[in-house]
């Protein structure tokens, strides 16, 4: 699908200008035609000889270099491309991008451009969080410029947090989809996510600690494959992803209506931490003090169990996916879990509070399938998300 597309690559002037060399061979192996533009600083971290080798193609890195009548000229170099790829996406590139300067060539190249844009960011982590690069973020994602990462992880810096660039895979697949063609291109998946909130009075709920993050960094990823993602959150204190259908619900009550008018899908992964019980006699007004010094009473009822009733129900998606928060024998428990709610897998996590999972950026989960209980090694959520996303797409693909 790959095969002939053009692809503009600017290499910016970071420690990941390396891994733009992997990217470059997975391209030209699916038959694209790269050509590389690289930076004045990206010379500071790979030569143009190993890049030109690499691409088999010129490389660009002056103005100059474009001045001759017999070469391109800068507006025609950047509107030959079915895509612009911009990796590493320096906070500088960003910052003129977002201003719409244009005094290097690769800055010039990218305000002629009428081409799509896709920017692999890769900075360290305070440079990434700092108002000015938040700023230019909203600006490029507001001019309609795609993006690819960055990861969570230890950087060359040794600083941990946002600010890897994404390997070259994940950016190849985001080159796949933004050309039409992601492994999950035409496929429907469902993700719930975050808590339910269940209301005692009008002022007061139940909860649980959720903050949505592995369900958010799944649904991200799934997109990032090119699904068509219907992601069904609670109130959860990570924002949702963009590019995806987001319903927003409270209670569980509402998260099973939502998931059952999202229906049909091809797959679901159901993240979200359901609350077990509502209040049964929740008011209608604010509970008040009555005086005694003793709390109002509670009854409580059962809430429906949603993915029971996903993986049993008339319009059930090929692939159902559940999670098992434990914090105790946490395969034993997980596996009854999926066998009694009638899922394919179970993604088991233990929440007990000494991981630090529950609210946390990390997880360690374990995959239940029929074909027994894999372990994952403790890993950032969106790493978890992506393999999960991975493992999705090829399950779907052998159906
Ligand atoms: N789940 C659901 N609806 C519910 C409760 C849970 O869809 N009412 C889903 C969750 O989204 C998750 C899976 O079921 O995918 C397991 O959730 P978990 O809270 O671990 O399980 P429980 O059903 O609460 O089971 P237990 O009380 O045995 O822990």
């Amino acid at each position: 699908m790959l095969a002939n597309k053009r692809i503009l690559l600017i290499i910016g002037g970071g420690i990941a200008a390396y891994k733009s060399l992997s990217l470059i061979r997975l391209l030209k192996g699916a038959g694209a035609k790269v050509t590389p533009v690289l930076t004045r600083a990206c010379a500071e971290f790979v030569t143009p000889l190993s890049v030109s080798a690499l691409a088999g193609e010129k490389v660009y890195t002056e103005l100059f270099d474009l001045t001759d009548e017999a070469e391109m000229g800068h507006i025609q170099l950047s509107r030959v491309a079915d895509l612009i790829v911009v990796a590493p996406g320096t906070a500088d590139l960003m910052a003129k991008m977002a201003g719409g300067r244009a005094d290097d060539l690769a800055s010039t190249l990218l305000l002629a451009t009428d081409t799509r844009v896709l920017l692999a960011p890769a900075m360290n982590v305070r440079m990434w969080q700092h108002a000015a690069t938040q700023r230019n973020l909203a600006q490029l994602r507001g001019d309609g410029v795609l993006f690819v990462g960055p990861n969570d992880g230890e950087m060359a810096c040794g600083e941990f947090g946002p600010g890897r660039m994404a390997e070259p895979e994940e950016i190849f697949a985001a080159i796949a989809v933004a050309l039409g063609g992601g492994v999950l291109a035409g496929k429907h998946v469902l993700v719930t996510s975050g808590p339910t909130h269940e209301p005692i009075d009008p002022v007061r709920y139940i909860a649980n600690r959720s903050s949505g993050a592995q369900g958010t960094a799944i649904a991200a990823a799934l997109r990032d494959l090119g699904a068509r993602v219907t992601f069904v959150t609670g109130p959860a204190t990570v924002p949702a992803p963009d590019g995806v259908a987001v319903v927003r619900v409270e209670t569980a009550a509402e998260m099973l209506a939502a998931v059952e008018a999202a229906l049909p899908a091809d797959a679901a992964v159901m993240a979200a931490a359901v609350a077990d019980w509502r209040v049964a006699n929740a008011g209608v007004q604010k509970m008040k003090k009555d005086g005694s010094g003793r709390a109002p009473a509670l009854e409580f009822d059962e809430n429906p169990d949603i993915l029971a009733r996903v993986s049993r129900g008339q319009n059930r998606p090929g692939l159902v996916v559940g999670f098992a928060a434990e914090t105790e024998t946490v395969v034993e428990h997980a596996s009854a879990k999926r066998l009694r709610k009638g899922c394919d897998w179970i993604v088991a996590n233990d929440v007990s509070p000494a991981t630090g999972i529950m609210g946390g950026r990390e997880n360690a989960v374990t995959l239940i399938s029929d074909a027994g209980a894999e372990v994952w090694p403790r890993m950032a959520k969106d790493a978890v998300a992506r393999r999960l996303a991975e493992r999705i797409a090829a399950a779907l693909q052998a159906r």
